[in-house]
């Protein structure tokens, strides 16, 4: 599919959607304790979604059971909230949501510590959100997809993480996965260049171990081989002609 330019209607309609999920994610990291278990996470989600008036943009989305994707620990992302995980002490724990309002998708991911967690966690944790500044630092009008992807891969492999490769960012809009796909390390290419009016979901996700990834029984939830921990930090970004405007952010759209 041709990569959409959203209108200036249509860009003040994601900025609606993303603003929800802003707030949302706000409301979630409140949730954070131990023996909170993942499912009462979601239901939790499901319901301040709806309360907006929006639809969760993962709830059936190809079968996903759920509203809020919770990934502990190894679990990279995709993982399925269950009453019978409860959160510890020093958990590692991603979640993502998704918001369809007014015909627009957003889509974040925020990765906490249950209580104080490792240093190894801790620099786990703000080396993803950090590998997403540095992609966001060329997500401008004239940059080409690609300097993103290296930006935000080099960062990690430089601190010694895995880089997930079988994942990627994507374009975000009247559908949750637009094109392009947005890889989180080096390429080859240049890939796209950058138009004014495209919405991307920039996503890193990184692990303290080796890349490599399995997919569990469920059909879903991705693992880290090795059962490193894993962390994911993601926003929607609008591209702009000067700098690109996050949208899942709170302070978005000053
Ligand atoms: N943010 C996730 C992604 O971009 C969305 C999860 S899709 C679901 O891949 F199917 F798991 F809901
Ligand atoms: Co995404």
């Amino acid at each position: 599919m041709p990569i959409s330019i959203k209108s200036e209607r249509e860009i003040s309609l994601m900025r609606e959607s993303c603003r929800l999920l802003a707030i949302l994610h706000e409301e979630l990291a409140q949730l954070i304790r131990p023996g909170i278990n993942t499912a009462e996470i979601d239901e939790y989600g499901e319901k301040r979604i709806r309360e907006m008036g929006g639809v969760p943009s993962f709830l059936h989305y190809q079968g996903y059971p759920a509203s809020i994707c919770i990934s502990v620990n190894e679990e990279i992302v995709h993982g399925i909230p269950k009453r019978n995980k409860r959160l510890a002490e020093g958990d590692v724990v991603s979640l993502d949501a998704g918001i369809l309002k007014n015909g627009f998708h957003s889509d974040a991911a925020r990765t906490y510590i249950v209580g104080e967690g490792t240093e190894e966690a801790r620099t786990l944790l703000s080396t993803a959100e950090e590998c997403f500044w540095q992609g966001v630092s060329f997500a401008k009008a004239g940059h080409y997809l690609h300097e993103i992807s290296a930006a935000i891969g080099d960062l990690a492999e430089s601190r010694g993480f895995g880089v997930i490769h079988e994942l990627c960012g994507h374009g975000v809009g009247r559908d949750l996965h637009e094109d392009p796909a947005i890889p989180n390390y080096r390429q080859t290419t240049k890939g796209i260049r950058l138009r004014p009016g495209m919405t991307l979901a920039i996503e890193p996700m990184i692990c303290a171990g080796r890349r490599q990834v399995q997919r569990l029984s469920d059909g879903w939830t991705f693992v880290t081989a090795d059962r490193s921990p894993a962390a994911h930090y993601e926003n929607t970004v609008l591209i702009t002609e000067g700098e690109p405007e996050i949208l899942t952010l709170r302070s978005a759209g000053k």
